[in-house]
C-alpha cells in the first residue's frame, strides 16, 4: 500500500517537488501506460486539495478518449480543438482556466467544477493526450500549479511505455 502524504501547498514549489518525487517512487519499476495513469490519477486526487476530478484523456486519431481518472464519470470523447482539453491538446500548451464558465465551449462533466488546469502530454514531439484537473473553487489553479503539474506530467510520460502513433500507422 502507498500511503499518500498530505501537502499543505503553502510553499507550492517545494510541495510539487516532493509530490513529483513521490510520483517517481510510485511508478518506479512499472512501464504500463494504463497502470501508471491509474496510479497517477489516484495520487493527484488524494494529494491535491480542492480537486474534484483528476485524470487522463489519450489521443486516438483526431479525438481524445477518456483514460484512468478519479472523480465523477466524465464525457468519453472530446474532439481536438473542443473544450478546455481539446484546445490544450490542439494547441499543445497548458491551459489554466480560472473560471470555466468564461471559457467558450467548456465541456461540463461535473457541474461542481469551476476551475480547470489541462497539461498536454507529449513524447518525442508526439501528442499523447492530456492530464486534466478540475476544482470546485474558481481561481484554484495558478501559474505555480501549472509548472508543478507540468513536471508531474513529464514524470508520468518518462516513466511509462508510450506506444508510438507513427509506429501504429
Ligand atoms: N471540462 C473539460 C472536459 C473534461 S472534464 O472536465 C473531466 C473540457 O472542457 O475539455
Amino acid at each position: 500500500m502507498h500511503a499518500v502524504r498530505r501537502y499543505a501547498f503553502e510553499d507550492k514549489a517545494a510541495d510539487y517537488r516532493a509530490l513529483a518525487a513521490e510520483l517517481g517512487a510510485l511508478l518506479a519499476g512499472e512501464r504500463d501506460l494504463i497502470a501508471n495513469a491509474a496510479n497517477t490519477a489516484a495520487l493527484l486526487y488524494e494529494a491535491l486539495p480542492e480537486v474534484n476530478w483528476a485524470g487522463f484523456y489519450f489521443l486516438r486519431g483526431q479525438e481524445l478518449v477518456v483514460g484512468p481518472f478519479q472523480g465523477k464519470p466524465a464525457c468519453v470523447r472530446i474532439a481536438l480543438g473542443r473544450g478546455v482539453c481539446g484546445t490544450a491538446a490542439a494547441e499543445r500548451r497548458t491551459l489554466l482556466v480560472p473560471d470555466v464558465h468564461a471559457f467558450p465551449g467548456h465541456i461540463a462533466c461535473d457541474s461542481a467544477s469551476r476551475a480547470e488546469l489541462v497539461v498536454p502530454l507529449q513524447c518525442a514531439d508526439e501528442l499523447v493526450g492530456v492530464l486534466d484537473l478540475d476544482s470546485p473553487r474558481s481561481g484554484r489553479f495558478d501559474a505555480e500549479d501549472a509548472l508543478g503539474v507540468e513536471a508531474l506530467a513529464e514524470r508520468f510520460v518518462s516513466a511509462s511505455h508510450i506506444p508510438s502513433a507513427r509506429a501504429a500507422r
